[in-house]
């Protein structure tokens, strides 16, 4: 290898993988690097899968990258693919090394709320996807699990409906607005039906726990189907200190299915992070707030639980033109009124894990 290679080379250790958040060096990626005359340099990538969907900002980084380096005039970056058992040995390395959301709980993994509601329309998947990106833009690492499996609504709110990219056994998540985004709704086309049997649901929110490479979040989010139904118990079985948020509208009716929400979570013994008043009177640009839904429903949810009262969304016009147009409104009209309730609550959220879930959970420590 010249000089030039090598400087090349250790030059191209700033280049991460878009999706994977590692040094492009470090994954394997960099299968070759040539130097021909007059500052002439030829970098191979191998890519992880043909279809590669970031392969243009790889191109253009590790162009730039290159030509940092002194005396490389021109650099021409040719793609290839990875052999299925390079893919293979890839996949299994980043299933070892991190991702995991439990199992082997250890100092560093995430803090998971898990987002409820009684039944469906509520707003439950806005405000995860929004709390998603609030808590995205205050620096945090952050996933978002679509369980709703029936309606899975994060390729829609995000805007993103391309499938994964599965690396051996390992999935990688898709990244949108700065989230990591996990659903069911990545491997259907269009409308079709999902049709799920209660044994392959417990298996499905199991391996996007276990097989999805996070990559080390802050915090998980995980947009619950409505009510109290098998999803949601699996979910909270396999996550026993994950937190729950629960997201009613201010009307009597909707509060009452909620607090069933609240009240499975507590008979599991899971923790209720508190509760989130959406759809609570409409905002207009004259400053009126009109209570369309009702009012008072948080209020006596959390009471009922027990829990505090995170805040409350009003109906905001821009949050649904948003919503519809695959943005999420804290990332398109951050300053509108429904952003700024929800990155409150967003930002009130501890980030730890809570020690006391920790207890019950065999975690593989001996005592030193
Ligand atoms: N605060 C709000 N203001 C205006 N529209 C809202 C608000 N919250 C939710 N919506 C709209 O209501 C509909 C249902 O919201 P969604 O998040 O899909 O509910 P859920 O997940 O509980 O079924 C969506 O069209 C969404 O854009
Ligand atoms: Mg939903």
């Amino acid at each position: 290898m010249s000089d030039l290679e090598r400087e090349v080379r250790a030059a191209l250790a700033s280049v991460e993988d878009p999706e994977l958040h590692r040094p492009i060096t470090d994954l394997g990626m960099v299968a070759d690097v040539h130097a021909g005359r007059r500052g002439r340099v030829r970098v191979d990538i191998a890519l992880t899968t043909s279809g590669c969907p970031m392969r243009e900002r790889l191109r253009a980084d590790v162009e730039a990258a290159a030509r940092s380096v002194s005396g490389v005039r021109d650099v021409a970056v040719e793609f290839s693919t990875m052999s299925a058992r390079q893919r293979a040995e890839l996949g299994d390395r980043l299933r070892t090394e991190s991702g995991k959301v439990r199992g082997a709980l250890s100092i560093g993994s995430p803090a998971i709320y898990a987002v409820a509601s009684g039944k469906g329309g509520v707003g439950k998947s806005t405000v995860t996807a929004n709390l998603a990106v609030a808590l995205a833009r205050a620096g945090n690492k952050v996933g978002v699990l679509d369980a709703d499996v029936w309606g899975p609504s994060m390729p829609l709110l995000f805007g993103t409906s391309r499938a994964p990219v599965v690396l051996g056994g390992a999935m990688m998540p898709v990244e949108a607005h700065g989230v990591r985004l996990m659903s069911t709704g990545f491997f259907v086309e269009g409308t079709q039906p999902l049709v799920w049997r209660g044994p392959m649901l417990h298996k499905a929110i199991q391996q996007f726990l276990d097989d999805v490479h996070w990559g080390d979040p802050d915090v998980l989010l995980v947009d619950l189907p409505p009510g109290t139904g098998d999803v949601s118990l699996s979910l909270l079985e396999l996550v026993p200190d994950a937190r729950v948020i629960v997201v009613t509208t201010p009307q009597t009716a909707a509060r009452q299915v909620a607090e069933r929400a609240g009240r499975m979570a507590a008979d599991l013994g899971i923790a209720v992070a508190g509760v989130v008043e959406n759809m609570s009177g409409f905002a207009c640009d004259c400053g009126r707030h009109a209570p369309i839904f009702g009012s008072g429903g948080g209020d006596s949810l959390a009471e009922a639980l027990g829990v505090p009262l995170l805040g409350r969304v009003p109906l905001d016009e821009r949050l649904r033109e948003s919503a519809d147009a695959g943005v999420p409104v804290m990332a398109s009209h951050p300053g509108t009124v429904s952003a700024v309730a929800l990155r409150d609550v967003a930002l009130s959220l501890p980030l730890s894990r809570p020690r006391r879930s920790l207890a019950g959970m065999s975690l593989p420590l001996s005592p030193v």
